[in-house]
């Protein structure tokens, strides 16, 4: 795993934004992977604001968002449809037909992830994915202990996940039990890899994720197996790495 080390939250997103900008340009039809979450904000303000500039264009790409909540429609404020369009579908020009996002309110939900796997495949795979961690090392919606192999499926998530993210919600209560995400054979598949991370609550996940036995008890140490993975990190996510080194 290529190791890129920033300042701090606002270089992190600034350098990231520049690597996915520069694959649009160099390949306008190219297939972004998305993440939610607070970490990749920063990187979608720094994309706007390159579009507004004029210097990226985004009406040949397409995209996957790793991954939705089950049971919350897309017009759920807390849905990651919504999240995707608050901060950076309304405010640039990815046609509305290109953006794919799994469908937490599908009936059946078995048939929602093979749906959402075929699409990567007719789309002929995802170039960059880009990704955040989870405190326990989660990628997508992937948690400990999750199977290697899996292509999109239906995951129950752990209770510290819903309590990192009960955050978003007005009580825990609300924060849903389970969500549709693109497993870790899907996000293996992706050509390249883009993993961001700040902060000091994810400094022990990212010491395991880079220097950690890869294991399934940490999804994201499975990235150490990827040809082509990079990881953004800021000064207090990269501390733990930076006293062993
Ligand atoms: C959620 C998302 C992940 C994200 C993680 C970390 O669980 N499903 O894709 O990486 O949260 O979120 P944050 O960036 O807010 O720390």
């Amino acid at each position: 795993m290529r190791i890129v080390t920033a300042k701090d939250y606002d270089q992190m997103s600034r350098k990231a934004s520049y690597i996915v900008a520069s694959r649009v340009i160099l390949n306008p039809k190219c297939v972004l992977g998305l993440a939610t979450g607070d970490t990749p904000k920063g990187l979608y303000n720094e994309l706007v604001r390159l579009f507004r500039a004029g210097d990226v264009d985004f009406s040949g790409v397409t995209t996957f968002n790793l991954d939705e909540y089950a049971g919350l429609s897309p017009e759920n404020p807390q849905s990651y449809h919504s999240y995707m369009e608050e901060h950076l579908f309304r405010h640039i020009n990815i046609p509305p037909e290109h953006r794919h996002i799994p469908n937490g309110a599908a009936q059946n939900i078995g048939a929602e992830c093979r749906r959402y796997e075929e699409l990567i495949e007719q789309a002929h795979g995802i170039d960059l994915q880009i990704l955040g961690l989870g405190r326990d090392g989660h990628i997508g919606f992937n948690e400990p202990d999750v199977k290697f192999e899996k292509g999109t499926h239906h995951v129950r998530l752990t209770q510290s996940t819903i309590e990192a993210n009960a955050r978003f919600f007005e009580n825990r209560d609300e924060v849903p039990k389970s969500a549709i995400s693109m497993g870790i054979k899907t996000i293996m598949s992706a050509r390249r890899i883009l993993l961001l991370a700040s902060g000091s609550e994810k400094a022990e996940a990212i010491r395991g994720a880079v220097m950690g036995a890869v294991t399934p008890d940490l999804p994201a140490s499975v990235l150490q197996l990827h040809p082509n993975a990079t990881l953004i990190v800021d000064e207090a996510a990269s501390a733990e790495i930076m006293r062993i080194k």
